[in-house]
């Protein structure tokens, strides 16, 4: 989703511009914040920002001396205006209604984004000034970044370009996310989206470019009603190959969602995308976005040690509730806050999908099911175990003729009055 706000952040004469996504911005000095801010007069948590319905809100929860929006003291939340200004501690936060809604709809105002996004615009440094790429269109803002499709002018090819959020990449990031970076980009898959370079911008951001996938998301084709059995089968059996290959590096992606899966549209290949936390610190989800937590697994949210939430179990667990999505087009768990769905995925209930969608096999979803045990240890071995147990199923449900695009995904209710008339 792109985002309808900016917030242009000030602390001391330090000045940056923080696009608002569909998900909260955890303001504070602590490590826990996902909007860090070097301010002594900040608490270590000391408010937040969440889109809701389309408005943007700031809301206390806890900081020491309070939130002030425009001079006047916030007691619980506060919807804000474009032109408001929020004190925390010594940080100003300016609220901006965001260009991004246009910029979609039209590829050339992108270039006034980019010229926003540092103080002297877009520069590039070292290798990358001479590979130079052109930014053509913006495709997503999120929490974790900003991405763009872009040219390699040596090659002509299309590239994606993303320019990682600043506080997900600070100097002690960095260092780790380079040879991630590295040891990704070595990896030749078709299944694992092609890492081509990483560089830093003149103004400190960290960037990584890959290969464009012209294609859609799981989600996006989820939503479309482009998501057959066969099909969902097939993506998820992909997912495990290629789950496989990074365990096997010893890495870990850490973000298996919908989201992060494409289907290439030419090919139908699945490309598994954005390593962006696989890049950055452990615990990188504190103060994560509501979107991601019910698919990832309930140690990265409360981890007993900090390795619990860099093991390869988290992806398996990313990947039972990115199939259940795909079977059903409903999420394993909604509704409710963080703490509510940590509860359900610990305790339950977990729903049954051929209850959602009598073509769905039982079978199914015990596969989903273990993948999603609450504790990482009574998950299946490995990736490839599940792919195997997922191909098991393709033979019952092989992909039909006339390709994808003919079959039309139907959650239970539709199919049954369908059935009906
Ligand atoms: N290599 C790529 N090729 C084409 N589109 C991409 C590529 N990587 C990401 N995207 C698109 O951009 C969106 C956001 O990118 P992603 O890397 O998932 O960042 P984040 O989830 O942190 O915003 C994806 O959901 C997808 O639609
Ligand atoms: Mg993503």
């Amino acid at each position: 989703m792109s985002s309808k706000y900016v917030l242009v952040v000030s602390v001391g004469d330090q000045r940056r511009e923080i696009p608002v996504g569909d998900k909260e911005l955890v303001v504070g000095r602590g490590a826990e914040a996902s909007l860090r801010v070097p301010d002594d007069y900040c608490s270590r948590i000391h408010g937040k920002f969440v889109q809701r319905d389309g408005d943007l809100y700031v809301e206390d929860v806890g900081g020491r001396n309070g939130i002030f929006v425009n001079g006047k003291q916030v007691l619980l939340d506060q919807k804000l205006r474009d032109g408001d200004e929020v004190r925390m501690g010594r940080s100003t936060f300016s609220v901006r209604q965001a260009m991004a809604a246009h910029v979609a709809a039209d590829p050339s105002m992108s270039d006034t984004i980019t010229r926003d996004i540092g103080p002297e615009g877009i520069q590039f440094q070292g290798p990358a000034a001479e590979m130079g790429f052109k930014l053509t269109k913006l495709i997503a803002i999120s929490g974790m970044g900003i991405l763009f499709k872009a040219t390699d002018k040596t090659t002509g090819g299309n590239v994606a370009f993303k320019i990682l959020r600043p506080d997900r990449a600070t100097e002690a990031n960095i260092a780790r996310a380079v040879e991630e970076a590295k040891s990704l980009s070595r990896i030749r898959n078709k299944n694992i989206v092609k890492i081509l370079t990483t560089g830093r911008l003149r103004n400190g951001e960290s960037f990584l470019v890959m290969d464009f996938v012209e294609g859609y998301t799981a989600t996006q084709l989820g939503k479309a009603g482009r998501l057959g059995i066969p099909e969902a089968l097939k993506i998820a059996s992909d997912t495990c190959a290629a789950l496989h290959v990074v365990h096997e590096r010893g890495m870990v992606h850490r973000d298996v969602k919908p989201s992060n899966l494409m289907v290439e549209e030419k090919t139908d290949r699945t490309v598994l995308i954005d390593f962006s936390l696989a890049l950055t610190e452990p615990g990188g989800l504190a103060g994560a976005p509501a979107g991601t937590v019910v698919f990832c697994a309930p140690e990265q949210v409360q981890p007993s040690t900090p390795e619990e939430g860099m093991h390869p179990a988290v992806d398996l667990y990313g990947m039972g509730g990115t199939l259940f999505f795909m079977l059903t087009g409903q999420r394993p768990f909604s509704g409710g806050s963080t703490v509510e769905i940590q509860k359900k995925k610990m305790e339950g209930p977990w729903p049954r999908m051929h209850e959602l969608h009598k073509y769905v096999h039982p079978g199914l979803d015990e596969v989903v099911w273990d993948c999603m045990k609450p504790t990482p240890a009574d998950r299946p071995a490995d990736a490839n175990t599940v792919r195997k147990r997922i191909d098991e199923f393709r033979k019952i449900y092989p992909a039909r003729s006339g390709g994808r695009r003919d079959i039309q995904w139907a959650p239970v209710r539709s199919r049954g009055r369908r059935g009906a008339g």
